[in-house]
């Protein structure tokens, strides 16, 4: 872990040396891979069988705590090791020491007070990996740094994207199997930045794999100058080396024939015992006692799981709403259903049951030391979907949303917006098209705004549609049970176990041959010069333009800025952004200034803050990170060094180099030494 001391802000000479010279260092690293593949060949040669394939995994927590990735994650390394992967686990959100953990046993000492995994849980297969706490993001330099502890041959995240940050270029095959929160992926997100970075991605959506395709596999938009007459690398090296991410559409793993038998094993349970009884009779813990409503009541005569209601329609809420923006949608859904509920003329037989997973349930699985409600809960929830004759799932926005599909795979119609993942999955019910986009302040997506009155439509005839299936029309019989088969069908097709792990055996393959082709092409760069082109992208003025260059860095310039010598500095650009030298690439560069009558532009103004002329050169990605909050070049300016003196990772280019002045007249009441006061005032903004 490198230490934010404030010797690591005191400028150094650049690495960078005369423009012919190749790149040092840079023969030593190539020199070891091929040695390494050698290596690889003769242990090949050696035992017939190829050497396991170790693969990392990473995701938010440990496999048996509470969440869906962690369990989608769990499945995943169970069906990978069954296909020869060597399986390794790196958890995000726990600490513990660097080290390799062969088994649950010797991982426990580190995990505190967190719920033990459930007995017989599969955990044999899966060697822990340790990772140092973070002050902060999972950058792609960190997990280039796990990669060199631990040498796994790929790895495999599965997060939301903006844990993670593209500081550099990924040194190993990396596979991201992503929600995508949005229609698109915009250019000015960071979110493109990030998606980039990656040699394959695996999408939970059809919709979202295609925005993502649209985004990254498009050629990369670099001004560069095709004829270097110097011997420097040429466009097409670049290209090489930022590649063409593979882009997949890889749902999660579900599993029909599982769900259907624990919706009949709960309906069972639900016959004779209310939800309570069953959750203290399976935790072995006292039962508390809260008011009920009697509908939910096991043995009362108005019991929906009873005789005598069980043609009532039941329309279902289910699920954990926990974000503050109520992402899931409930507030425009409940209104929809007191709309449509309040139009009846008899309402005795339909009811709205809203089952919330507490986050308090969520949060006693992970720290306390009791057996986790996991034995319980999924029978009375897959129950529930299976009493219920639509699930209501009206959300702002899914990057996949099991329960839709959960729903549909007891035989129940749901009930959707058509956006992102929900459009797609919704094969039984109606996907009602959204109202209008919101944005909520300090949440990173613009969402749809569910359509109150489309849904209230969208109850009404699926109510006509159960009211003719209670009645034994033959035309909605006939039309309900082809909907339920075609649906089975597709998702034995699409999100079988099996259908998941083929696609993953692939999409890890294409990601080693995509890694192979940008590491040769980043080696075909790094014999000779830097480019003389293409690395920055300049930007003057009050407020700056929105992102949407693809230049790796962006100059942010006071008006009048002339760069004298434009290839040195995308030469120097090229150099910290590939990092030959292997030390973390900075994320801010300051660039040395003169105003036309040869003064230097100083750092700071009289009272402390950051000099309107000085130049800066920052990673465009934390430029489309910085552009949610402000606009002003200046408050960029603060920002970025900021955000980078706390990373320690900001660097100043040598003033030997002429590189750039303001063609404008000092202003004398800021006269200082650049370097003297970059280094003595350690920017502290
Ligand atoms: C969602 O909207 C699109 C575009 O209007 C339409 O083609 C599609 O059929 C809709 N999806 C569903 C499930 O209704």
């Amino acid at each position: 872990m490198k230490h934010n001391n404030h010797k690591n802000y005191k400028p150094r000479p650049p690495p960078f040396l005369a423009s012919t010279a190749p790149w040092s260092l840079l023969t030593i690293p190539i020199l070891l891979l091929a040695l390494v593949a050698t290596a690889a060949v003769a242990v090949a040669a050696d035992n017939d069988k190829p050497p396991k394939r170790k693969l990392a995994l990473l995701t938010a927590s440990l496999p048996w705590t509470f969440g869906p990735y962690q369990s989608q994650m769990h499945q995943l390394s169970l069906l990978l090791h069954a296909a020869d992967y060597d399986i390794h686990w790196i958890s995000l959100h726990d600490t513990v020491p660097l080290g390799t953990y062969p088994t649950y046993d010797a991982l426990r000492p580190h995990l505190g007070d967190m719920i033990r995994p459930p007995p017989g849980f599969p955990l044999n297969h899966i060697t822990f990996l340790g990772r140092p706490p973070d002050q902060g993001k999972l950058t792609a330099g960190r997990l280039n740094s796990l990669q060199s502890e631990y040498r796994f041959d790929a790895l495999l995240i599965l997060l939301d994207l903006s844990h993670v940050v593209p500081d550099e270029p990924f040194q190993m095959p990396v596979v991201a199997w992503v929600p995508l929160h949005s229609e698109t992926v915009s250019y000015s997100s960071v979110d493109y930045w990030v998606l980039r970075q990656f040699h394959g991605v695996a999408s939970l959506a059809p919709s979202s794999a295609m925005a993502i395709r649209n985004a990254v596999q498009q050629e990369i938009r670099l001004d560069m100058e095709e004829d270097d007459d110097d011997g420097s690398s040429t466009p097409a090296a670049v290209r090489e080396m930022v590649g063409t991410a593979h882009v997949e559409f890889i749902p999660h793993i579900i599993d029909g024939g599982y769900i259907s038998a624990l919706a009949d094993a709960g309906l069972e349970l639900l016959r004779d015992h209310s939800a309570a009884e069953m959750d203290s009779k399976l935790t072995h813990l006292p039962m508390v006692h809260r008011g009920q409503e009697r509908t939910l009541e096991a043995g009362h005569p108005l019991s929906l799981f009873g005789e005598v209601r069980k043609e009532d329609f039941v329309v279902l809420i289910q699920g954990g709403n926990y974000d503050v923006e109520d992402r899931k949608g409930w507030d425009t859904s409940i209104q929809a259903f007191a709309r449509f509920y309040h139009s009846l003329h008899d309402k005795s037989r339909v009811h709205l049951l809203i089952h919330a997973i507490e986050s308090y349930i969520s949060s006693m699985d992970r720290f306390s030391d009791i057996d986790p409600p996991a034995s319980v809960m999924p029978r009375v929830v897959a129950a529930y979907k299976k009493r219920a004759d639509v699930c209501l799932h009206a959300s702002k926005v899914e990057g996949f949303g099991m329960n839709v599909i959960e729903c549909q795979a007891v035989g129940t119609p749901v009930i959707t917006t058509n956006y992102t993942a929900m459009g797609d999955y919704t094969k039984i019910g109606r996907s009602v098209p959204h109202r209008q986009m919101i944005r909520s302040p300090g949440h990173l997506y613009e969402m749809a705004l569910p359509d109150v009155a489309g849904i209230k439509d969208a109850i009404q005839q699926l109510y006509d549609e159960h009211l003719a299936l209670k009645r034994g029309d033959e035309t909605a019989l006939t039309r309900r049970a082809l909907e339920i088969r075609n649906f089975n069908t597709w998702l034995e097709s699409t999100c079988s176990p099996n259908a998941v792990r083929d696609k993953f055996q692939t999409l890890l393959i294409q990601a080693t041959s995509e890694y192979k082709a940008r590491s040769k092409g980043k080696h075909a760069i790094l014999s000779g010069p830097p480019p003389t082109s293409g690395a920055y992208h300049l930007v003057t003025g009050y407020h700056l333009p929105i992102v949407d260059w693809d230049a790796p860095w962006t100059i942010l310039a006071a008006d009048g800025l002339k760069i004298i010598d434009a290839r040195a500095i995308h030469q120097i650009c090229w150099m910290h952004l590939l990092n030959p030298g292997g030390n973390t690439s900075p994320m801010v560069l300051v660039l040395p200034t003169k105003y036309d009558d040869g003064t230097v532009v100083p750092t700071h103004h009289p009272d402390g803050n950051v000099h309107d002329d000085l130049t800066v050169i920052v990673r465009t990605f934390m430029m489309t990170s910085l552009q949610d909050t402000m606009t002003r070049r200046k408050s960029f300016v603060a920002s970025a060094i900021q955000h980078a003196v706390m990373m320690g990772s900001i660097q100043a280019i040598s003033d030997t180099f002429n590189t750039a002045i303001v063609e404008r007249k000092r202003d004398s009441a800021s006269v200082g030494s650049f370097w003297n006061q970059f280094s003595t005032q350690h920017v502290e903004l």
